[in-house]
Order: C-alpha cells, then structure tokens, then sequence
C-alpha cells in the first residue's frame, strides 16, 4: 500500500498529493508517470510525477477530476493508501545541455510541465514559462514556476487575471521581439499543442509535446496507447510520452482520444449514483 502523506487543493479542479514512494522518488525523471490504482475494484490510471524528493522518498502528483477515478481519488485524504502506484514509466525528457527554453503549459498540463520547467532551470537553462488557463480562479502552480524560471507569463482565456490571450499570442510575442530558444516544450490540451506546433514550426524551433492517450497496461503490450509519429506507429507508453510534436498526428490522436466518450459517461454516472446510495 502507497500512502497519502500530504494532500492541497490547488484549485476547484485540481488536487495535489504527496505519495510515500520511495523507490519511485529514487528514480524518477522529468516526463515520466506512474500508474495507480486506487483498490481492487479500481481501474489503472496513468498520472505525471509532477515531484519527486530523493531524500524524503516521496512522489507528488497533481491531477483534473474529470471522471471517475480521479473524482474518488480527490475525495482521499492525507493517511489514506493507495493498492497500486507502479513507476517510473515512460522516457525522462531530454532536457540537458540548452541555453535557453520556453516552457508552455495549457490548463492543468502546467502541472505537468513544472518538472521540465524546474530541472531545466537548476541545470543552468534561460527558461521562459508561459502557462494559460480559462480564468484566474483556474491558475495553478504561479509561485512555484516563478521560482523556477526567469520570466513567467500567465494567460487567461478571459482576461480575469489582467493578461487576456492564448499561449501562443504570447509566445509569437516572445519569438517576435528577438528571443531565441533552442527548444519549446509545449503540455497540455492536444489542442493546443497542436497550434504551438504550427506556430514554433516556420521560426524551425525544435517542439517537444506530451501525448496523454488513452492507457491501460502502460508497458507496451496492449497497443491502446497507439500515435502516430513522422508516419510511423510509436507507443507513448515505452516511446514516449514525449514526441517531437512537428512530427506528431494530432488529428488521428484526438479522434483515438475521443474513442470511449460514451463509456466513460456511463462510467461516471453509475459512481455517482453508488455515491448519492451510500
Ligand atoms: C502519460 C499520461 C500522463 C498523465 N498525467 C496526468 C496528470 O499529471 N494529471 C492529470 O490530471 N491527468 C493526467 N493524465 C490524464 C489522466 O490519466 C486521466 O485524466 C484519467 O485517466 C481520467 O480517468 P477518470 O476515470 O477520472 O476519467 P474518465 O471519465 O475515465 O476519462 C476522462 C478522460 O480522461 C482520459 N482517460 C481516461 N482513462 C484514461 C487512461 N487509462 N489513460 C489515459 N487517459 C485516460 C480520456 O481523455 C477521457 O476522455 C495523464 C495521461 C497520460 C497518458
Ligand atoms: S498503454 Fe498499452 S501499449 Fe502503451
């Protein structure tokens, strides 16, 4: 059993908890993810180590309560346990040897995009980050990234934070006043990744993207987690997550992703159901 050591609220949406792993802490790389499960009833789901203390041995996830598992995973406490947290999987970014990166992160992919943003910056990166949300009452993670970059830029979709704009507005911005970067790493809705891509490819900047297909045995066998990537078939699972995002499929990969909508509804309203029982 894995148990919850610390758990915040980071915004209506998205809780964090620190997770008492230590093999996990001792390993673990920027880009890689762990699957959990949080009972024997529970299905697998794959999250992003978002943290990791060697010292403390403890892993820290943040997480969207969009559906069932992640609605029963936000309702446990600190000194709760989880049965299963299998990690780290997947590629650790390849992060070394820039001068100088802008790191983008859309909504809850900020979470996923601290990591890169902080290891970058302790190993001597110029890092600008840019990270956007829908309103002000959805901003995560602004204090800690400020700590871990030189320039932080934070967007709202509806201008309640005083920066109305997308992502790209203010990376064109950047890119247009003379900035040079060696690697734009962009995380978060397929969306937008989609459009940075589009936009960091005529400047001929190197874009790292995070693919968050649909996973189940997160170890190359299953094939669900399937993308296609400069027209070959990669598994994001043991490939990835990271792609070069010039060469992704985004449009196969967001029709893949949209595969099991109905399922996952039924799913959701039959846990509501056993919950309003109870
Ligand atoms: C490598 C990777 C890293 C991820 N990191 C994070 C993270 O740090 N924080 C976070 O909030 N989310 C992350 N996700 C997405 C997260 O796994 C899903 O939100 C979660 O599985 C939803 O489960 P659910 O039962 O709550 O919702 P459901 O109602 O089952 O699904 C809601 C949506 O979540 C996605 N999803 C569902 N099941 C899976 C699955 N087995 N694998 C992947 N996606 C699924 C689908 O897009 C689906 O439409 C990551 C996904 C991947 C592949
Ligand atoms: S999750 Fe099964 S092959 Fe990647």
């Amino acid at each position: 059993m894995f148990r919850i050591l610390e758990k915040r609220v980071l915004n209506p949406e998205v809780k964090l908890l620190v997770i008492d792993a230590p093999l996990i802490a001792k390993k673990a790389l920027p880009g890689q993810f762990i699957i959990l499960r949080i009972d024997e009833a529970g299905e697998r789901i794959p999250l992003t180590v978002a943290d990791y203390d060697r010292e403390k041995g403890t892993v820290t996830i943040i997480f969207q309560e969009v559906g069932k598992t992640t609605r029963q995973l936000g309702a446990l406490e600190a000194g709760d346990s989880l049965l299963n947290f299998v990690g780290p999987l997947g590629q650790p970014s390849h992060l070394d040897g820039l001068k100088r990166a802008a790191v983008i992160g859309g909504g809850l992919g900020t979470a996923i995009a601290y990591p890169q943003a902080k290891y970058l910056h302790e190993h001597g990166t110029q890092v600008d980050v840019i990270t956007g949300f829908r309103n002000k009452g959805l901003i995560i993670l602004e204090e800690e990234l400020r700590q871990h970059c030189n320039r932080l830029i934070v967007t709202t979709d509806d201008g309640s934070n005083g920066n109305k704009g997308f992502v790209t507005d203010a990376l064109k911005g950047l890119i247009e006043e003379g900035n040079h970067y060696d690697m734009v790493i962009a995380i978060g809705p397929m969306i937008m990744m989609k459009f940075v891509c589009a936009l960091t490819k005529p400047y001929g900047i190197k874009t790292i993207i995070s693919m968050n297909p649909i996973m189940i045995d997160g170890t190359g066998m299953c094939g669900g987690c399937r993308v296609t990537v400069g027209g070959e078939t990669k598994f994001a699972c043991v490939d990835g997550p990271d792609f070069d995002g010039h060469l992704v499929g985004f449009d196969e990969a967001m029709r893949r992703s949209a595969m099991y909508r109905d399922q996952e509804r039924q799913s959701m309203e039959h846990a509501c159901r056993l919950m309003r029982e109870e």
